[in-house]
C-alpha cells in the first residue's frame, strides 16, 4: 500500500493552526491527503486551508473549537462522519509552566483535558473507524520531559507520559489489525508556545532546540516502522543517558536543575 492508500483519504490534525501542527498539515497535504484542520483560531486555520488547497489541490475542512472542552472529540466526530479519515495527528497541548502550587487547579485540569481527555477520546472514536477499515495511522505528540519526573512542568510531563504509554500500547494492540500508532517524543522545538513560555537560555541545551519541520519529517519517517521516535540526534543521546545510564533519582534531579534554570526566575 502506498501512503495515500494506507492513510487516506483524509488526515485530521488536532492543533493545526501554527508551526508544528501546520507543518504536519503541510506534510500530509504534500503526500496527497485531504485535511481536517482543528484549532481555536479560525482565521489561522482558514488561511492555512486556502494555502494548502491552492498548493496541493486537496480538499480542506476546518473545525474551530477548543479541545479542552469536554465534548470536543464528539463534536469533531459528528462533523466528520461522512469523511474517510485514515490518519489522526494529535498535536495540541496545554502546558502550565512554573512551581506546581503557583498554577491554578483550573490550569492543571485544562492540561488534563487538552493533553489526555481529548486525545484519549479521539483515539477511541476514530480508532474504531480505522480498525473497521483495516488500515490507518495515529500520531500522538509527547515530550522528553515525560520520561521522568520533571519539576516545574510536573503535570504537563505527567500528561505526556500518558500519551507515550497509550500510543505504545495501541501500537502493539492494533499493529496486527493494520493500524499504525506512533508517539513522537520531542525535545524543545522553536514554536510560539515554547518561546512564549520564556525559557532562559540554558547553554548547551538551547543548541538542541529543533525546527518544527525537522520534527515532523522524523515522525513521518517513523510512522509504520516503530512505536516511538525521538527526533534529533542530540535528543536521542540525551534521552539515552537520562534513561539508561543515570540512576532515576539523579535523572529527576538533573531535569529539575535544568527546568529550574529555564523557568524559575531568581
Ligand atoms: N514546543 C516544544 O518545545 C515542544 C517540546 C516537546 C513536545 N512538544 C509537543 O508538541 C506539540 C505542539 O507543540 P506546541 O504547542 O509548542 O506548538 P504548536 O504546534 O506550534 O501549537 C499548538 C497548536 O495546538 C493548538 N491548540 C492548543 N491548545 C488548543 C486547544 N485547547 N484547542 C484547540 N487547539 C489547541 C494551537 O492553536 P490555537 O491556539 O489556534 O488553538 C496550535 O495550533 C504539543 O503536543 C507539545 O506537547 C512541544
Amino acid at each position: 500500500m502506498n501512503f495515500q492508500q494506507r492513510y487516506g483519504r483524509w488526515g485530521l490534525v488536532a492543533g493545526a493552526s501554527e508551526e508544528l501542527g501546520a507543518e504536519y498539515a503541510k506534510e500530509l497535504a504534500s503526500r496527497g491527503l485531504n485535511l481536517i484542520l482543528v484549532a481555536r483560531r479560525d482565521e489561522l486555520l482558514q488561511s492555512l486551508a486556502a494555502q494548502l488547497s491552492d498548493q496541493y489541490g486537496i480538499k480542506v475542512k476546518t473545525i474551530a473549537l477548543d479541545l479542552s472542552e469536554s465534548d470536543a472529540a464528539e463534536q469533531i466526530v459528528q462533523q466528520t462522519m461522512e469523511l474517510e479519515i485514515g490518519l489522526l495527528v494529535y498535536n495540541a497541548a496545554f502546558s502550565a509552566v512554573g512551581p506546581f502550587l503557583e498554577r491554578s487547579m483550573d490550569d492543571h485540569l485544562k492540561e488534563i483535558h487538552t493533553n489526555i481527555h481529548a486525545p484519549l477520546k479521539l483515539v477511541y472514536l476514530l480508532g474504531q473507524r480505522l480498525i473497521a477499515r483495516g488500515h490507518g495511522g495515529i500520531i500522538l505528540m509527547s515530550s522528553l520531559s515525560a520520561f521522568q519526573g520533571s519539576a516545574y512542568i510536573s503535570n504537563y510531563a505527567a500528561t505526556k507520559a500518558f500519551n507515550i504509554v497509550l500510543a505504545e500500547s495501541m501500537w502493539e494492540e492494533w499493529r496486527p489489525r493494520g493500524v499504525d500508532v506512533l508517539v513522537c517524543v520531542s525535545g524543545a522545538v522553536k514554536t510560539p508556545n515554547y518561546v512564549a513560555s520564556e525559557p532562559e537560555q540554558t547553554g548547551r541545551f538551547s543548541d538542541s532546540t529543533m525546527e518544527p519541520d525537522q520534527v515532523v519529517r522524523e515522525a513521518m519517517e517513523a510512522l509504520g516502522r516503530q512505536p516511538f521516535v525521538i527526533p534529533g540526534r542530540m535528543n536521542r543521546f540525551a534521552s539515552f543517558v537520562m534513561r539508561h545510564l543515570l540512576p532515576r533519582k539523579v535523572a529527576i534531579q538533573f531535569m529539575g536543575r535544568v527546568l529550574r534554570g529555564m523557568y524559575v526566575k531568581s
